[in-house]
């Protein structure tokens, strides 16, 4: 089957489409024929190789060579020790190495909703719950709150943006003047421009600061916190070459130490619950992808140096 790979750290180019072995289901996993996959900072910074990855994933060379966690497809073949899904079955979920044909899937496969496409499913993913965590279990969302998304329009972003209205808050999208449709189709009750307006120098204070983009100053963020609020970090630029975007990590924790705001850094995790819950979602239309871009799997170096320029709208999808 074809695969993208990559035995070395680099830029795209480092990306190779390969012919390798078709896996075999063990008997307690599930063999899908990959539809789509999606394209997320996780896999940049795998493929970059940044200095701090690189102490488990292998100092000057990749250990797996393999890319890809979101996916979609069909069912191919199923081990003799399932019986929750058949062959045929359309499903959605997440598992290393999703840049391939075919993947053996054992924990994160769920129902693919009939109401999306296989592009929108595999883009949903690590983005989504990615929102979905941070929003609820670190910011902890209530109805009524006001809710800033900072980086509203991207991949996390215009996700959270749809997850927040989901909890029926007042949502404030921060991005650029490219994207402000995407934002507001997305549901934000106000949008705000970054390239015209900084929004740490508004009057209005929030109840909970998603922070997708990382681009201010904990000094900044705190003049539009309300007190005891929480203040959720879910990424930040590209920082320092050593530890990428854990330099505003740091900056953000250390300058807010004695804040009274509770202030997160958090690592999504997958597990079946939340993923069977943003599948609500989107059967419910609360959640809608927005798909930028496809390319074909032979053209994943493309689609990851469009990524690395940043400014998507949504996602970028593969397809197979
Ligand atoms: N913690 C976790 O578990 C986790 C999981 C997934 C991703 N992440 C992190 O989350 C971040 C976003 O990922 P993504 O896939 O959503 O990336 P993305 O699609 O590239 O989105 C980046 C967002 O940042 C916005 N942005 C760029 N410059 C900005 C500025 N000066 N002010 C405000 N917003 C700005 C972009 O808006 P415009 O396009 O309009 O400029 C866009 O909305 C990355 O840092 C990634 O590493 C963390």
């Amino acid at each position: 089957m074809k695969a993208i790979a990559h035995t070395k750290y680099g830029q795209p180019d480092v990306l190779e489409l390969v012919d390798i072995e078709k896996p075999i289901p063990q008997d307690d996993e599930v063999l899908i024929k990959v539809r789509a996959s999606s394209i997320n900072a996780a896999e940049w910074y795998g493929m970059v190789g940044l200095p701090i990855a690189r102490i488990g994933g292998g100092l000057f060379k990749p250990k797996d060579t393999r890319l890809g966690v979101d996916y979609s497809g069909i069912v191919e073949a199923v081990g003799k020790n399932r019986n929750d899904f058949k062959v045929g079955d359309e499903v959605f979920g997440a598992r290393t190495g999703a840049y391939a044909e075919y993947v053996c899937v054992k924990n994160i496969i769920i129902p693919k909703p009939k109401n999306i496409t296989f592009e929108e499913a595999a883009s949903v993913p690590t983005a989504a719950i990615t929102a979905l965590q941070g929003l609820r279990d670190f910011g902890k969302i209530q109805a009524g709150q006001k809710v800033l998304i900072n980086g509203a329009s991207g991949g996390v972003g215009h996700f959270a943006v749809q997850i927040a209205k989901a909890f029926d808050t007042e949502v404030t999208a921060v991005c650029s003047t490219k994207n402000i449709e995407i934002a507001r189709s997305s549901g934000a009750d106000h949008v705000v421009d970054y390239t015209k307006e900084n929004f740490t120098n508004n009057v209005q204070k929030y109840d909970l600061l998603l922070d997708v983009s990382g681009t201010h100053s904990w000094s900044e963020y705190k003049r539009v916190l309300k007190p005891d609020t929480h203040f959720v970090i879910v990424g930040a630029p590209k920082g320092t070459p050593v530890i990428g975007p854990l330099a505003h990590v740091i900056k953000i924790k250390v300058g807010s130490w004695r804040a009274s705001q509770k202030v997160e850094f958090f690592i999504a995790k997958f597990n079946k619950d939340d993923m069977n819950l943003l599948k609500e979602f989107l059967e419910t239309g609360k959640l809608r992808p927005f798909v930028e871009k496809t390319y074909p799997l032979s053209q994943t170096a493309e689609a990851m140096r469009l990524f690395g320029r940043g400014h998507i709208r949504g996602k970028i999808v593969l397809t197979m």
